[in-house]
Formats: C-alpha cells, sequence, structure tokens
C-alpha cells in the first residue's frame, strides 16, 4: 500500500509530529484564542486536530468550507455539537435544520448565538475548545458582517472556552481578523504555520519509503521540494507518485524521477490540454510566467519580458483571473499553482 497521503486532514501514521504543537498547547493553557494562518495543504487543519488529541478537552470542530447562508453555517455547528448532545439537558425536542440534534425549547435556538452559548455549558463538565476551520468562508453569507458580529460577541463573553481559528485563504482571514471594521479585530493571537521542518520532514518521508522497502537517492530531495515548493501535502503528493512507480527493494533515482514526471504529465495531458483551452491570451501569458518564475516582483519589466504580458495592470487581471478559477495562490509573497504538476506541464508543454 502506498504510505503517502495527499489529501485531507492526516493523523495516526500518517502525521508527523510537529513542534507548533507546543506553541498551540501554550496558547490552550493560557485560555487565549488563536488564528492558525498559513498557505493551504501546509498541515493547519491535522495540527489542530493531532493537538487536541491529546489533551483531556472535549474537541468541537466546524469546518466552513462552501457555506454560503447563514442556515448553512448554523447547521454545521449543529452538526458538529450531535455528539455532545447527550451530555447537555437542553439539547432534546427541537430538530435543527434536520440535523439530529434535540433542543427542548424551539425558542432556545433561533441563532448562531443561542448555538454557541451551549459551549459554556459544555465546559462546565470539560474543557471545551472549539474549532473553527476555514473560516474565512463566513464571509460569502449575504450579511457576513452581521454574523461575525454575533459571533464575535458571543465568543468574547465565553472567556473560559478556547476557539481556534483557521483557513486557507490567507488575504480573507487577514480581513477579518485584521480589518479595524471587522468585529474580530485583532481578537486572536496569531500562529503561523509553514511547510514541516525540512531536515525531519525528509527524514519522515525517507522512514515511509524504508518501511515499503523502497528508497530516494538523496539528491533528489531538493528538486522533490522545489517541484512542490516545500508545501507538505504536495510534496507528499510527489512522493505517492514517485512510490508508485517503484516496485519493492527499487530506489528513486534521477533518471526514474524524471521518468515519473513524464508519466504523471502525460496522463494529465488532456484534462491540463483543456483547462488550458479555457484561459484568455493574457491569462495563458501570465500562467505561463508564473511557472517559470520564481520572484514575488509580478511588475517588474523582468517578469513582464518573461510573460509576455503588455502592462502591470494586465499582469494583475491575469494574476486576480487564475486566482479566482483556484489554479494559483499565494504562499510567503509567492503566486505559486495549486497543483504543482500543472505548472511542470506548462513549462514543458508551452511556448
Ligand atoms: N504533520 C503532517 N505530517 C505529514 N503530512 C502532513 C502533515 N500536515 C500536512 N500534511 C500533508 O498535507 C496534506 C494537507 O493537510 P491539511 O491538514 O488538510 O492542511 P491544511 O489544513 O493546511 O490545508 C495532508 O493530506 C498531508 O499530505
Ligand atoms: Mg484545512
Amino acid at each position: 500500500m502506498n504510505p503517502f497521503k495527499i489529501d485531507g486532514i492526516v493523523d495516526g501514521v500518517d502525521y508527523m509530529p510537529r513542534k507548533e504543537s507546543e506553541e498551540l498547547l501554550k496558547y490552550h493553557k493560557a485560555g487565549r484564542n488563536v488564528l492558525i494562518r498559513g498557505p493551504r495543504r501546509t498541515g493547519k487543519s491535522s495540527l489542530v486536530i493531532n493537538t487536541f488529541q491529546k489533551v483531556k478537552c472535549q474537541f468541537v470542530r466546524v469546518d466552513f468550507w462552501g457555506v454560503k447562508t447563514e442556515s448553512k453555517a448554523v447547521e454545521k455547528i449543529a452538526r458538529a455539537l450531535e455528539p455532545f448532545s447527550k451530555k447537555l439537558p437542553m439539547l432534546s425536542g427541537f430538530n435543527v435544520a434536520g440535523v439530529g440534534l434535540q433542543w427542548k425549547s424551539p425558542e432556545a435556538l433561533s441563532s448562531v448565538e443561542d448555538l454557541l452559548r451551549v459551549m459554556p455549558d459544555l465546559h462546565k463538565k470539560n474543557p471545551v475548545v472549539v474549532f473553527f476551520d476555514e473560516f474565512q468562508s463566513l464571509l460569502d453569507l449575504p450579511d457576513s458582517d452581521q454574523f461575525l458580529g454575533a459571533l464575535r460577541s458571543e465568543i468574547q463573553a465565553q472567556p473560559e472556552v478556547q476557539y481556534v481559528f483557521a483557513g486557507s485563504n490567507q488575504n480573507r482571514l487577514m480581513e477579518i481578523f485584521y480589518s479595524q471594521r471587522s468585529p474580530f479585530f485583532k481578537s486572536a493571537a496569531l500562529m503561523e504555520v509553514g511547510s514541516l521542518e525540512h531536515d525531519a520532514f525528509i527524514e519522515w518521508l525517507e522512514a515511509k519509503f524504508a518501511e515499503t522497502d523502497r528508497s530516494v537517492d538523496p539528491k533528489l530531495w531538493g528538486p522533490i521540494f522545489d517541484l512542490s515548493h516545500a508545501i507538505p501535502g504536495d510534496v507528499q503528493d510527489v512522493c505517492y507518485h514517485l512510490w508508485n512507480d517503484l516496485e519493492e527493494g527499487e530506489r528513486v533515482t534521477a533518471k526514474r524521477f524524471g521518468e515519473t514526471l513524464q508519466r504523471v504529465l502525460h496522463e494529465r495531458a488532456s484534462g491540463y490540454e483543456g483547462m488550458w483551452n479555457m484561459l484568455t491570451d493574457n491569462q495563458q501569458k501570465i500562467a505561463m510566467g508564473l511557472a517559470r518564475y520564481r520572484e514575488d516582483k509580478y511588475t517588474s519589466n523582468e517578469f513582464m519580458q518573461l510573460s509576455g504580458a503588455t502592462s502591470p495592470a494586465s499582469v494583475k487581471r491575469g494574476i486576480e483571473a487564475l486566482e479566482s478559477k483556484g489554479l494559483i495562490w499565494m504562499s510567503s509573497k509567492l503566486w505559486i499553482f495549486s497543483d504543482p504538476f500543472f505548472a511542470l506541464w506548462i513549462s514543458n508543454s508551452v511556448d
């Protein structure tokens, strides 16, 4: 079985413990709310979940990804509370948004504040940690200011309960926590989560290969991390494909690394071509530039020459369009491709 996990939250043997856990636990002990910021696929969700698995607490995780309405957001919170419903006497007699969570008095549950008010009651039995994941999605609600305001005032009234926020869209998270007009302005301690510690991660990945009687030429870690911009999920993605092309007892050499990349690009070629053809001429130019450029000076002459863009404004427009299509995202000042293989395909197949 391929030992590399390329998607979603990891735990158990698939999770490499990381030092940020200690920082998170310090905030937990101090009872401070925390905002976890970092590029996507760096392991924010996995970090929070694995850290609190070892803590005696009641852990409530709500993933707001994709919510577009207030009732959906409320339903998500209700669902997350379902496992605790037996412990709370008021949770019976009323059905929330079709979820099997029962409330004693219907009028007790008309708003998000009412739902959150459950937390301090739960807390009396055992410390509660509430994890609001993909929190920036709440900006998509029709009346997000009002919803966030309500959430914020309830959270403020519960100093005993710890709230941990995380999300994959850094700009939007900043809009919530660092814009002065936001109700959440500076309401949580900021924790940055980036890549896993380089050497330890390599050792961990090497052990995964070794446990399945396979190995990697150590010289290739540089190119592997380069291709994946050292994003843990993408590093695992590359390893996953390398592993698939090995038999027991075999080793990834430079030649085999190249062959695996060719195979993946070949398999995905028609999908990539389809995506490419949907881009406008300007978007294609910017994508081509980004696939080959490793600095953050996107309005420089150098970038314009590389991409063939005609003006800084067209660079900006192209970047915005590629981002809104989910093809690229910003990781510590660099625009990088969501799919590292797509970047490779662009720089190899397009000219
Ligand atoms: N601590 C870790 N150990 C091993 N792999 C990890 C770790 N954290 C993240 N990953 C890799 O990154 C992927 C995404 O992790 P996730 O926690 O969903 O990230 P995020 O919440 O930042 O988007 C995982 O499927 C896994 O491949
Ligand atoms: Mg996540």
